[in-house]
């Protein structure tokens, strides 16, 4: 009887330790990462939103923000989806390039460029902590 919940116990233990490891691990950032973690992130963002208000990233002198402003209307959190222009379920960057080559006469950016990531920041950190809701239209 003892002997059982000694055992439970022990096992009990070892799972505990390794949650606890692995919590210690996830943890091993200091102070002055996550400033610097955060500066490189306000700065992208910030880039995104210079990019977003800039009649210069098409050809046509239009701007994402004329239709957009602060990111209205994007829903960055329904993507990945289903879009009828493009006939097939793709991602945020994707319908970015859609309107940069449709509404602003612009050509596409590559999906990991500098430029897109930016843009892709700004979308999502205007619409920071709806729920994901992938799919939806
Ligand atoms: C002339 C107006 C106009 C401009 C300028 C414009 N858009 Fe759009 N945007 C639209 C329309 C119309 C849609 C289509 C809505 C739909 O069918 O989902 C759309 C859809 C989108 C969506 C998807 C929205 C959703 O609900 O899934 C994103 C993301 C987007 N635009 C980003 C951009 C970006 C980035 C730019 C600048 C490069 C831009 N738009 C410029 C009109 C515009």
């Amino acid at each position: 009887m003892f002997a059982r919940i000694g055992i439970k116990f022990a096992v009990f233990a070892g799972v505990a330790a390794i949650f606890f490891a692995m919590g210690a691990l996830a943890d091993e950032f200091t102070q002055k990462d996550l400033q610097r973690w955060e500066e490189q992130y306000q700065k992208v963002v910030q880039k995104g939103r210079a990019l977003w208000t800039s009649p210069k990233l098409g050809t046509n002198g239009v701007a994402c923000a004329q239709c957009h402003p602060n990111a209205a209307n994007t829903h960055p959190e329904t993507y990945p989806k289903f879009q009828k222009q493009i006939g097939r379920v793709i991602t945020l960057g994707e319908m970015v390039n859609w309107c940069l080559r449709n509404p602003l006469e612009g050509k596409p950016l590559a999906l990991d460029s500098g430029e897109m990531v930016a843009i892709l920041a700004y979308i999502t950190h205007e619409r920071k902590g709806i729920p994901l809701a992938p799919g939806k239209h």
